[in-house]
Order: C-alpha cells, then sequence, then structure tokens
C-alpha cells in the first residue's frame, strides 16, 4: 500500500482522478481524431479535397509548413489504424477505404520519381503530390521504412481477407503490390537511409525494425498462399542481428541512426516499440517488445531527456510524465513536443500492461531496475506475480504515468480537439501542420491500447538471433555451399555521425562501390566490426572508408587482402590506414 501512494504522490494526483481525466479526455477526442483521420483521405474527405481515392494527405496545411504530400510512411501508419479497426472488428464499414488504399499504392509503386523505377529504387521515395505525380523537388531520399510500412498494413489485411476465404483476391491482386515492396526490403536493407524525420543520413533503428517485421510477415504470408518468400527470412535474420548493434549498454538506450552526431535519444525507438509490438513475444527484448526491459530502460532515457528542454515541462517532479518530442537536440520550428510522440510513450506502457497481463508476471532486470525505481526507490531485481503486492504496485503506477502522460497532450489539446504536429514548448500552444493525420492515428492507437486492443501478431515470438550474423541483402546470391563467415574488427576514431564501411572486390563486398559499402557496427567502439559471408578458399581485396556528410575517405593503398579458408570462419583485426 505505502508503494501505491508513493506512485500517486509522485504523480501529484490520485490514480483515479488521472484515469478520470484520461476517459473524459478520450471520450471526447476519440471521435475527434477519428474524424480527422478520416477527413484527410482521398477522395471524400473533407480536408483532402484533390487528393485521388485512397491517397492521405499529411495535413491539409499548404503553407509554414506545406504538408500537401503523402508520404507512404504517415499514410502506411495511418491505414495500419483503420486496418486494425476493420479487421479487430471494431469499426466494419472501413472495408470500402482499405481497397481504396490499396489501389492507390499499386498505382504510386508505379510512378518513377527521384528515386528510380519500380524496378530501380523508385519504391524508397517518400513522398508524392496528391494527385499520385511524382514530387520532384530535393528531398532526403530515399527513405527504406516506407515499404516495409506499407507492405505490413497490406500484409495484415491479406492476412484477414484469407481468413475470410478471400485467396483469389489475395493471391491476384494483393501479392504482387507486397512483394514488391519486400523485395525492395530485402535487397536494401543494409544501404544507407534517412531517417523517419527525413533528416540524418546513416542506418536508422526504426527503418531495421520495421524491415524487420515486414520480411518476417512476408515470409509468413508467402507460406500461407504457396508464393515464394525463402529469402525474406534469411534477410530477417540478418537484420535481426544488426537490430542488436543499436543497443547502448552504458547508456540504457537505443541509439536511434548510426550517423547524424547526437545523443541519439529519439522517439524513434518508442515509435519502433509500438510499431512492433507483438504481445505472444511476450517481454521479449531481441524485439525491444514495449514491456521488454531494454525498451523500459530506454523509454526512461527518451523522457528524462525532454524534461529541461521545454519550458512546459519545468517545474514537473522528476519522475512525473512531461511532454516529449522527437528528440531533444531538435531545431525543426525551434524544437517542441509532438502530439504523436507524447502519445507513443503512453501506448508502449499501456502495450507493457497488456503483456504483464497475459504472462501473468512482472520482471525487473538489472537493465530495467532505473525505469521501475522511478515508482518505487527500493524495488529489486526480480519476478513478481500478479498475485504480489509489488506487482499490483507497479502496474499500478505504471498506469498511473501512462494516463498522466495522456493527460500531458490533453492539456495542450486545443478546445475543438484538433491535432496539429506540434505544441509549443513555452506556451503549449499548437505548432506547424495543423491536423496531422499521423497525430490523429498516434491517438487513436494509444486510445486502443489501453482499451485493451491486441493487434494481430506478426511472429515475433521465439525469435533468435542467429549466432552467425548473415550478411546484408543487396549481394543477392547465398543458401548455396561454400562460404565463410569472416569478421572484420577495425580500430578507427571517428567523430560524431562519421561511419566506417566495408568494400571489396567481391559481390558480398559490393564489388568496391562507396555508394553501397557495408556499414560496420560500432557497439565495440573504437573497433568497428561486421560479419559477412564470403565464399570459402577465395582471395578477396577489401579496404575500409570512412563516411561523413556523404563524403568518402579511403584507407590509403594497398588494398589489405585475405584468403578465407575453405569453411569454418575467420577473423581479421586491422588498423585504420
Ligand atoms: C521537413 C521534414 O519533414 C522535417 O522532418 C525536417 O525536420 C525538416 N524538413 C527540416 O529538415
Ligand atoms: C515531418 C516528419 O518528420 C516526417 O516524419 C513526416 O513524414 C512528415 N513531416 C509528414 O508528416
Amino acid at each position: 500500500m505505502r508503494l501505491f501512494q508513493y506512485a500517486l504522490a509522485l504523480a501529484g494526483l490520485s490514480a483515479s482522478a488521472l484515469a478520470q481525466s484520461a476517459d473524459s479526455y478520450i471520450a471526447t477526442e476519440a471521435p475527434i481524431a477519428k474524424a480527422g483521420l478520416l477527413a484527410n483521405i482521398g477522395p471524400s474527405g473533407s480536408k483532402a479535397s484533390g487528393a485521388k481515392s485512397g491517397i492521405v494527405i499529411a495535413s491539409p496545411s499548404t503553407s509554414n509548413p506545406n504538408y500537401l504530400y503523402t508520404w507512404t510512411r504517415d499514410s502506411s501508419l495511418v491505414f495500419k489504424v483503420v486496418v486494425d479497426q476493420l479487421t479487430l472488428g471494431l469499426d466494419t464499414s472501413l472495408r470500402g477505404l482499405a481497397d481504396g488504399f490499396l489501389v492507390a499504392q499499386q498505382t504510386i509503386q508505379q510512378v518513377s520519381n527521384p528515386s528510380g523505377t519500380v524496378s530501380t529504387g523508385g519504391l524508397g521515395e517518400p513522398k508524392f503530390n496528391i494527385d499520385e505525380t511524382a514530387f520532384t523537388g530535393a528531398w532526403g531520399r530515399p527513405q527504406r521504412d516506407g515499404p516495409a510500412l506499407r507492405s505490413t498494413t497490406l500484409i495484415t489485411y491479406a492476412n484477414w481477407l484469407l481468413d475470410n476465404s478471400n485467396s483469389t483476391f489475395v493471391t491476384n491482386t494483393l501479392w504482387p503490390i507486397i512483394k514488391l515492396d519486400l523485395d525492395y526490403v530485402a535487397s536494401n536493407w543494409n544501404q544507407s537511409t534517412f531517417d523517419l524525420w527525413e533528416e540524418v543520413q546513416s542506418s536508422s533503428f526504426f527503418t531495421t525494425a520495421v524491415q524487420h517485421r515486414a520480411l518476417r510477415q512476408g515470409a509468413a504470408l508467402a507460406a500461407r498462399i504457396g508464393q515464394s518468400g525463402s529469402t525474406y527470412n534469411a534477410q530477417a535474420a540478418g537484420l535481426l542481428c544488426f537490430l542488436q548493434s543499436y543497443w547502448n549498454p552504458t547508456g540504457g538506450y537505443v541509439t536511434a541512426n548510426t550517423g547524424g552526431g547526437r545523443s541519439g535519444r529519439d522517439a524513434n525507438t518508442v515509435l519502433t516499440s509500438i510499431h512492433t509490438f507483438d504481445i505472444t513475444a511476450g517481454c521479449d527484448a531481441t524485439t525491444f517488445q514495449p514491456c521488454s526491459d531494454k525498451a523500459l530502460s530506454n523509454l526512461k532515457v527518451y523522457v528524462d531527456a525532454f524534461r529541461s528542454v521545454y519550458s512546459i515541462n519545468s517545474g514537473i517532479a522528476s519522475t512525473s510524465p512531461v511532454a516529449t518530442g522527437r528528440y531533444p537536440e531538435d531545431s525543426y520550428y525551434s524544437g517542441n513536443p509532438w502530439y504523436l510522440a507524447t502519445f507513443a510513450v503512453a501506448e508502449q506502457l499501456y502495450d507493457a500492461l497488456l503483456t504483464w497481463q497475459s504472462l501473468g508476471s512482472l520482471n525487473v532486470t538489472s537493465t530495467s531496475l532505473a525505469f521501475f525505481r522511478q515508482f518505487n526507490s527500493t524495488v529489486a531485481v526480480g519476478t513478481y506475480p500478479s498475485s504480489s503486492s509489488t506487482y499490483a504496485a507497479l502496474t499500478s503506477a505504471v498506469k498511473s504515468f501512462a494516463d498522466g502522460t495522456v493527460s500531458v497532450n490533453a492539456k495542450y489539446t486545443p478546445s475543438n480537439g484538433g491535432l496539429s504536429e506540434q505544441y509549443d514548448k513555452n506556451s503549449g500552444s499548437p505548432l506547424s501542420a495543423v491536423d496531422l493525420t499521423w497525430s490523429y492515428a498516434s491517438a487513436l492507437t494509444a486510445f486502443m491500447a489501453r482499451n485493451g486492443t491486441v493487434p494481430a501478431s506478426w511472429g515475433a515470438a521465439g525469435l533468435t538471433v542467429p549466432s552467425t550474423c548473415p550478411s546484408g541483402g543487396s549481394s543477392g546470391s547465398g543458401g548455396s555451399g561454400g562460404t565463410v563467415a569472416v569478421t572484420f574488427n577495425v580500430h578507427a576514431t571517428t567523430v560524431w555521425g562519421e561511419n566506417i564501411y566495408l568494400t571489396g572486390s567481391v559481390n558480398e563486398l559490393q564489388n568496391w562501390s562507396p555508394s553501397t559499402a557495408l556499414l560496420m557496427s560500432s557497439a565495440n567502439y573504437p573497433t568497428w566490426s561486421l560479419t559477412v559471408n564470403l565464399p570459402a578458399s577465395a582471395s578477396i581485396q577489401y579496404k575500409y572508408i570512412r563516411i561523413f556528410n556523404g563524403a568518402v575517405t579511403w584507407e590509403s593503398d594497398p588494398n589489405n587482402s585475405l584468403t578465407t579458408p575453405s569453411s569454418g570462419s575467420f577473423t581479421v583485426n586491422d588498423s585504420w590506414r
């Protein structure tokens, strides 16, 4: 009981008062968010005039900023909500819209654009005009999360159609669209990408995680309808390996991007947890499930990063909910809280609560200890069954924190319920794009999680990181015998935002191409590492390169060389030359 009261005192309000304020906000905001989302979908959405059927406008704002475009990321996340509401039986009237989305995406996939054609990289184009023509201005491209998110939404729809005996339509119409995106992901996942905020070109945790999810689901769907998807699981294994390298054990958080020169604390990582939630995986940290120790530790580090940077957060107790944004170093509109980032914090915790409930226990590890100690400064590492008082107290405190986070957004929601992109860090007034479709979607998914709505599983349960990490997707070949896992370690000091890549004389090393060279992991900085499957008994030349702000610096001559053994594995330890 004492623990319980302690948590409430920290929140500054009683648990029932917080639940009540979240309840009353949600009662009015949920229908507004749903209507706001639908208003931004063409052709008949009331704010989407000019948008083709099934096209989601990011926002009706046409200046400061002009968001009257359709982004593949925003659209896919928005339609994931539509498809979930349809397939979970919450709103069966949405089927026509879902069909409109798939037709629109089928069209957009084929539109040649500055990233390429459908077969030469065009699927990575981040945004299009709302009449489905290409946007040709300068932009941060490609953004490789788009095809992954789109296929996840379409696969979710496809699985429901199959459950409802519509397999011809899935095989003939939906699968070819999904396959284009999956093939793109499978062959480009280890190429650099702009992050979801369209600013940093490197590798990005959110992108890697949603790509991993898409390929797992794609492999399962292919098997279900008798199509070939055999390469998807192999590439997914490489993605799952790579995903682990973003964890920063010293800081207790996930570093959002491999480049960018920032601390790496970023809503990117919280969005990853909620958009790859799979309750059947329990609190697995390999896939950063919402209740995993790594994701909870990361959540605390992320939230705490915003306590001192927004004045509307000042004076709030160090363990109480606050408004959060994209990342603390953000300077877009001077850097402010975002509704979708703050809702994501609440949603991760609602997802965690659902999972603990289904597991019947809650686990505190040394990694998640700091997260739980916000609520009880003496809680110890251990497993607490749902019958225990510690479980009751901790879950109640987590629920209060989540409700309190919703209440922060509630406090800064204007009286008409409209959700823009941001709110001012000093005054709390709405800022940047009005009626941001993604803001409405983020409200709905947080509310659904609070209500106990569990999205369909994507196959995260029981995944393990292979002991030898396979090489990336772009080499194409793989599976045949005669390869050796070669681990490259190179000692190289770098500046923030600079990364070390590997390239060399064989396909597996990208044939000396600096633009597609393989990014190495800095998990053991200043040693950069990468394991690549190379042909056995082959003599191979290679070099490390450093890339900073797009500028490539090659190691000095001569080339490094090695001869691979006939089987087994092999390690080379180099120093940057
Ligand atoms: C527009 C992008 O959409 C936004 O994410 C970014 O912060 C700004 N450009 C500044 O680069
Ligand atoms: C800027 C955000 O940073 C980006 O993630 C989003 O796709 C666009 N705005 C459109 O909403």
